[in-house]
């Protein structure tokens, strides 16, 4: 199992470029069984998670081809419209070809996502949405069984703000009878993303970005070429390692656009922060001030950048109080930041973070992908060496995550 050695004590400087969004690409590959013309992606960012979701494709019939960044995808030979437990365990995001099959072919067996290491995160709301717009679903023997002659538009609203969700029932209903209303909608970029592929594929989509979406079904949906937008939360991920290290860096292929709840906090914490169209520049302080932050749906404070600002916290001037109101178990790297020296203290979904002034490299496991990052920030800052295990979680997430920091002058290795 592969090991990330990083020696402490360097702050980043230079110019690294941001690779297209995973959580964008995730279900924009999925898209393409609402069709039988081909759809070409590029900037897909090349990450275990878009590996194991072509390979889910490909089974059902999809015709995959990879150049690069650049993903031709063809389902005009759908054929199998199952996506089988072994492959769902890996990547709960399989669930997003959910409302994609029951729009082209009214079949789907799904295998139920399970929960993951930060929470249970079930699928209520996706059948929920699929029942109100005529699907029959069982739920049997740890698989989602839905059929349906011809999904018909309905009114739907969804209990909570659900990111996968939304881009589910929105793709179902790209096909469906008549005009689906989603309430409550979310308002992720990366639901903006699909919503403009899918617009360039020949659906009829108005609203996305807001809470309400409104999607007027049509006869079929032609094949288009889009482009992923840069992934924010791997933008915000750099900005916190050259922050927490003192240093001066450039990411290209990237804005500020998307994280301005991100880069607030950022500059609270003392950093200058430069936003020029395709890029950003960050400038630390000598010692960052710490700042207390809440997690919320977008375009609040995302929660998967609460790991990566928590390590920052460890080390800032001042205490920081974190509340992650969106997964129920999401602090799992707040007992390996102490081990590293951290003063964290949680109390249920709130921990306060005490900043030290120095963390001491020791060996570390990450638990679920962005705790992955948030340990590997602060090995970055800490005395000595981090040796971070299990990071084929990281591995999902992060394209050539060593090699990019590497060329920030950070001193990472990979070891077997
Ligand atoms: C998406 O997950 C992202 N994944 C997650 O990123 C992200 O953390 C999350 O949105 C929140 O922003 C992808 O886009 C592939 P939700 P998703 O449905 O859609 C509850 C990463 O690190 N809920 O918005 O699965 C759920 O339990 C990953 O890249 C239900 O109860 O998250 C959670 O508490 C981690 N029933 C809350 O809603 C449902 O049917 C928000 O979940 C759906 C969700």
């Amino acid at each position: 199992m592969d090991k990330l050695l990083i020696t402490g004590g360097r702050p980043l400087a230079g110019e690294v470029a941001i690779s297209g969004a995973k959580n964008a690409a995730l279900p924009i590959l999925c898209a393409a069984l609402l069709s039988d013309e081909p759809l070409v992606l590029t900037n897909v960012p090349r990450l275990n998670d878009i590996g194991t979701m072509l390979k889910l494709l490909a089974q059902m019939g999809v015709k995959v081809e990879r150049d690069g960044d650049t993903v031709t995808l063809d389902a005009k030979g759908l054929d199998n419209p199952l996506a089988p437990y072994e492959l769902v365990k890996t990547m709960r995001a399989a669930v997003l070809v959910l409302g994609p099959l029951m729009a082209r072919v009214g079949h789907a067996k799904v295998s139920l996502p399970g929960g993951c290491a930060i929470g249970a995160r079930p699928v209520d709301q996706h059948i929920k949405g699929l029942q109100a717009m005529g699907a029959e679903v069982q739920v049997e023997h740890g698989y989602i069984d839905a059929k349906v002659g011809k999904l018909r538009g309905a009114r739907l609203f969804t209990d909570m703000v659900t990111v996968t969700g939304t881009e589910n029932l929105m793709m179902a209903a790209c096909l469906a009878d008549g005009e689906t209303v989603i309430e409550n909608a979310a308002r992720e970029p990366e639901v903006v993303d699909l919503a403009n592929c899918l617009v360039s594929m020949g659906a009829q989509i108005s609203g996305a970005g807001t809470d309400v979406i409104r999607i007027r079904g049509v006869a079929r949906l032609h094949g288009a070429t889009h482009r992923i937008m840069p992934d924010r939360i791997e933008t915000g991920t750099y900005l916190c390692a050259a922050a927490v290290t003192g240093g001066n860096v450039r990411l290209t292929g990237t804005s500020t656009n998307y994280i301005d709840s991100v880069v607030d906090k950022l500059m609270d914490a003392g950093c200058e922060i430069g936003s020029e169209r395709d890029a950003i520049t960050l400038k630390a302080p000598a010692r960052l001030k710490a700042v207390s932050l809440r997690t919320a749906p977008y375009p609040a404070f995302p929660t998967d950048m609460q790991a990566q600002f928590m390590a920052l916290n460890v080390v800032a001037d001042g205490t920081a109080i974190i509340r992650e109101t969106i997964f129920e178990n999401r602090f799992m790297h707040a007992v390996e930041l102490i081990r590293l020296g951290a003063n964290i203290r949680i109390d249920g979904n709130t921990a306060v973070v005490t900043g030290v002034d120095k963390l001491q490299g020791a060996t570390v496991m990450a638990t679920d992908l962005r705790a992955s990052a948030s340990l590997i920030i602060a090995g970055l800052v800490a005395e000595g060496e981090t040796l971070v295990d299990r990071i084929y979680h990281l591995d999902r997430g992060y394209e050539r995550l060593e090699e990019k920091l590497g060329a920030l002058g950070a001193t990472v290795k990979r070891v077997s």
